[in-house]
């Protein structure tokens, strides 16, 4: 390579890697996978080492990449928060291996091995043995301030035990979202938002950074933590581990220590195989040297520690062929496309289908029928389709038009502007019917048991239902006609259809499925009219003075009730006799005779609206507690009342847990 030929290179990587690092940080996706993104850091740093004269500060093999964001407030790092250097192969471990064991004495020497887990870098900054702040790791040196969203999070301590030394005490870890709480999160965002999320990862990034920490506790986020920085490090990060156990900390019980990189690669393959049974997506291990002393001999690089490498597992990735694209109707209308794949095994399944999200992608990807693809399993859940094999490509490879038609019910599909999806907007269209009635069974809505996918299809495709208005005028005979159907089984449909009759406004609204209103806006609009006929009769301004609804939700509800398809589906169901009141269990018992106290700031709830709920539901509330008290209900910075609850054996109640006991979660 010539002199010029370098340069250019060295430009055009590093402007490369700048984009990948500016849309993974800032935007919550990148354009590359994480292996490519490092294979071209390390040929950017051998061609930087042959040709120093090229060498920047600001390049991405030096420079930590930033998450930093507008609109928060910036928090300098007592310590920087930096990278780990990455590898992929025994070699490089061994190269890593040689170089500490330069300075540190093989006899001594001890590692600990740890789960890399795929998440987002955070620093929590207690004071006095109180959480004071919680900051990303932004570039590294400056970092933005999410305490508010963070105290969200049930597994982070407020408080640490009188063990910890008093004054500053930093705890660095992983704020991350389990593969559960995602796909439960993702149901909700396509409801709520008509859009799911990339991966978990992301999802915890984009929840940690939003303004208003209601909408971000409904995200459920964890943590584990896996560092104590003080300013006098005495003893072992095994030590640490342990003492941050002790203090409440979740602390990732997959920790081993070992002597040697044979050492190491065992313990890294055992976790491999245990890997896709995780709750959380890990991405590698990591191996720190385990005495302080020897990470303060060992120092650091201006971008990384030296006393530190990750491990990562490579994403599998497979080839296959792209059969053909189908396209899916979900309940808000939304056209997808899926992939149909020549069947391959990865990551121990055969797969057969992929997503592409939405048309775009197949653009972005440049994709056409019969094209040889490469399929990845990352942090996704299903696999997707990364790139085309452009060089295998077939010449009968087809363009794949967008669908001008809605697969299901045959309707012209719109595409509205500043969204990606293709849209079906008749309400009737069997796809949607289907799914809308599957939303207004749910548990969060109706609730009604003994109603299943298999039930909903075969009553669409007998005819006996249209809407969800039908179900409540349903007879036994009619359902003892469909197959596998016996007397018992229709009955006990029946029975929980009319027991559904009950529910109340607010799970009625969430059976609505109206766009953009998810479960506890459902509860807030019910609290808030009373009755169905007065939220009907709400403006667009008088929606808005609600606290919980902006904009896109005020004017989805009120073009809602605009529709005469929905003023057709309320007279039929009041006609069933469905409840179309707020009854937030009025002269429901659930609480009765229970005795709760409130402190503390509660996430989502004011004290007037818990104690609103609490009396609602039969139970009391007083201001002291006592050995006669039930409950403490506790939010964030509870005092004296939480100390004393523990004192006294009280059980101690999160805004979460209570709406769980009411069935509001
Ligand atoms: S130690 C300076 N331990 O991986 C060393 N990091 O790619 C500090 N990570 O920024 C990091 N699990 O966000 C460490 N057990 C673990 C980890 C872990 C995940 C993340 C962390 C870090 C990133 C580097």
């Amino acid at each position: 390579m010539t002199k010029k030929e370098a340069q250019k290179k060295i430009q055009d990587l590093r402007s490369e890697l700048a984009d990948a690092n500016d849309k993974y940080y800032r935007l919550g996706h990148s354009p590359m996978s994480d292996e490519d993104f490092d294979r071209k850091v390390k040929e950017l740093s051998a061609l930087e080492a042959t040709h120093p004269e090229y060498a920047a500060a600001e390049s991405p093999t030096v420079a930590v990449g930033s998450d930093l964001s507008e609109g928060f407030r910036k928090v300098e790092h007592k310590y920087p928060m930096l990278s780990i250097q990455n590898t992929y192969s025994e070699e490089e471990l061994e190269d890593w291996n040689r170089q500490v064991t330069e300075k540190i004495d093989p006899a001594e020497l001890e590692y600990v091995v740890e789960l890399k887990i795929d998440g987002v870098a955070m620093s929590l900054v207690y004071e006095d043995r109180k959480l004071a702040c919680a900051v990303t790791r932004g570039d590294g040196t400056v970092g933005d301030e999410v305490t508010r969203n963070v105290r969200n999070i049930e597994s982070i301590p407020h408080r640490l035990p009188a063990s910890f030394p008093a004054g500053r005490v930093e705890v660095r870890g992983e704020i991350y979202m389990t593969r559960q709480n995602f796909k439960t999160f993702n149901e909700y965002a396509l409801l709520t938002y008509g859009k799911e999320q990339q991966n978990p990862r992301n999802t915890a990034a984009g929840s940690l950074k939003l303004k208003d920490p209601k909408e971000s506790a409904l995200r459920k986020l964890d943590f584990y933590a896996y560092a104590i920085l003080v300013d006098k490090q005495e003893g072992t990060h095994w030590e640490n581990l342990e003492a941050l156990e002790k203090a409440g900390f979740p602390v990732n019980d997959k920790r081993a220590k070992v002597r040697t990189v044979a050492g190491i690669m065992e313990v890294c393959a055992g976790w491999l195989e245990i890997r896709d049974g995780l709750p959380y997506n890990i991405d590698g291990a990591v191996v720190k040297v385990n005495d302080l002393r020897h990470q303060a001999i060992l120092g650091r690089t201006s971008k990384s520690p030296k006393w530190v490498i990750a491990y990562k597992y490579k994403t599998e990735a497979v080839e296959t062929v792209l059969e053909s694209v189908t396209y899916q109707v979900g309940r808000t209308g939304a056209v997808t496309p899926v992939a149909h794949l020549k069947p391959i095994l990865l990551g121990g399944t055969i797969v057969k289908r992929a997503t592409l999200h939405n048309f775009d992608e197949i653009n972005r990807l440049g994709l056409k029928l019969k094209d040889h693809v490469i399929v990845e399993k990352g942090g996704e859940i299903i696999p997707k389709v990364v790139s085309v094999v452009e060089s295998k490509r077939p010449k009968d490879a087809a363009d794949i038009e967008p669908p001008a038609n809605c697969p299901v019910c045959g309707s012209d599909l719109s595409r509205v502007e500043e969204e990606v999806a293709l849209r079906c907007d008749n309400l009737q269209c069997p796809a949607q019917v289907t799914r809308s009635i599957l939303h207004f069974v749910a548990r969060p809505a109706m609730n009604i048991e003994h109603i299943g996918p298999a039930l909903v299809e075969s009553l669409l495709k007998d005819g006996l239902i249209k809407s969800v208005a039908d179900l409540y005028f349903l007879k036994q005979e009619q359902l003892e006609t469909l197959e596998r159907m016996a007397e018992k089984s229709a009955a006990n449909v029946i029975e929980s259809i009319r027991e559904s009759k009950i529910r109340g406004l607010d799970r009625l609204i969430q059976g609505f499925g109206i766009r953009f209103i998810g479960k506890t806006s459902s509860t807030m609009l019910a609290r808030h009219f009373k009755t169905l006929d007065a939220l009907r009769a709400a403006t667009q301004e008088e929606l808005l003075a609600i606290h919980e609804i902006g904009d896109r939700m005020a004017e989805s509800i009120f073009k809602f009730f605009r529709n005469p398809l929905t003023d057709a589906l309320i007279a039929r169901l009041a006609e069933a006799g469905v409840s179309m009141e707020y009854q937030a269990a009025e002269g429901s018992d659930e609480l009765a005779g229970k005795t709760f106290v409130l402190t503390g700031t509660l996430p989502t709830w004011s004290r007037e609206e818990a104690k609103e709920i609490i009396e609602k539901a039969g139970g009391k509330t007083t201001d002291s507690v006592s050995k006669k008290t039930s409950f403490l209900l506790a939010g964030e910075a509870a005092g004296s009342k939480l100390e004393k609850a523990n004192k006294l054996g009280v059980p101690v109640l999160s805004e979460e847990d209570l709406k769980k006991m009411l069935g509001l979660a």
